[in-house]
């Protein structure tokens, strides 16, 4: 989060956009998304203790800063990055895929609906 939001300060100091989709993807897949996931395996820790928990946390973590970073060095310059960028950006995709189908195997969903029944 720091990091996204220090790179958003730069780009509005220096006037260079550049690095926007890097910007905007360290905040909403690094942060945003993290915090949410984080925030669901508090709430539902059947799915933090499973396997698909750990494999997600771990793909998401390693294929985000390499997805970012063969980005950033893209749009500085250097070329031939897209398979580095494809990996990174296939395992996030990967990774928040098992994170789906954890929450929908073990219970995610239905613990969402009995705390809206709780509620009523
Ligand atoms: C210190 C706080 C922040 C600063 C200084 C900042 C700065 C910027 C700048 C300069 C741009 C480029 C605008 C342009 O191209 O015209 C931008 C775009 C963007 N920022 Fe930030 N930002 C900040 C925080 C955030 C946060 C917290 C998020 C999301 C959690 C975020 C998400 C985005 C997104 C999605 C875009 C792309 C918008 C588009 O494509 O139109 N930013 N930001
Ligand atoms: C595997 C993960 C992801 C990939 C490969 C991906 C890819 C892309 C691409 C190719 C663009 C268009 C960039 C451009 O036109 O310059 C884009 C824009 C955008 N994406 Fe993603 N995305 C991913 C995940 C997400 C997630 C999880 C969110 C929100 C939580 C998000 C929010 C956005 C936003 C707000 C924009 C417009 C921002 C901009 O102008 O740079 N993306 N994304």
């Amino acid at each position: 989060m720091v990091i996204g939001l220090a790179l958003g300060l730069a780009m509005g100091i220096s006037s260079n956009f550049s690095l926007t989709f890097v910007h905007a993807h360290i905040l909403l897949v690094g942060w945003a998304t993290m915090a949410i996931a984080g925030m669901i395996y508090v709430v539902v820790p059947d799915c933090a203790r499973s396997r698909l928990g750990t494999l997600h946390v771990w793909g998401h973590n390693l294929g985000l800063p390499v997805m970012i970073a063969s980005l950033a060095m893209k749009e500085s310059g250097q070329a031939k990055m897209e398979p580095l960028i494809g990996a990174g950006s296939t395992l996030v995709l990967v990774s928040l895929l098992l994170f789906a189908i954890n929450l929908w195997r073990n219970g995610g969903l239905n613990h969402l609906r009995a705390t809206d029944r709780n509620e009523e």
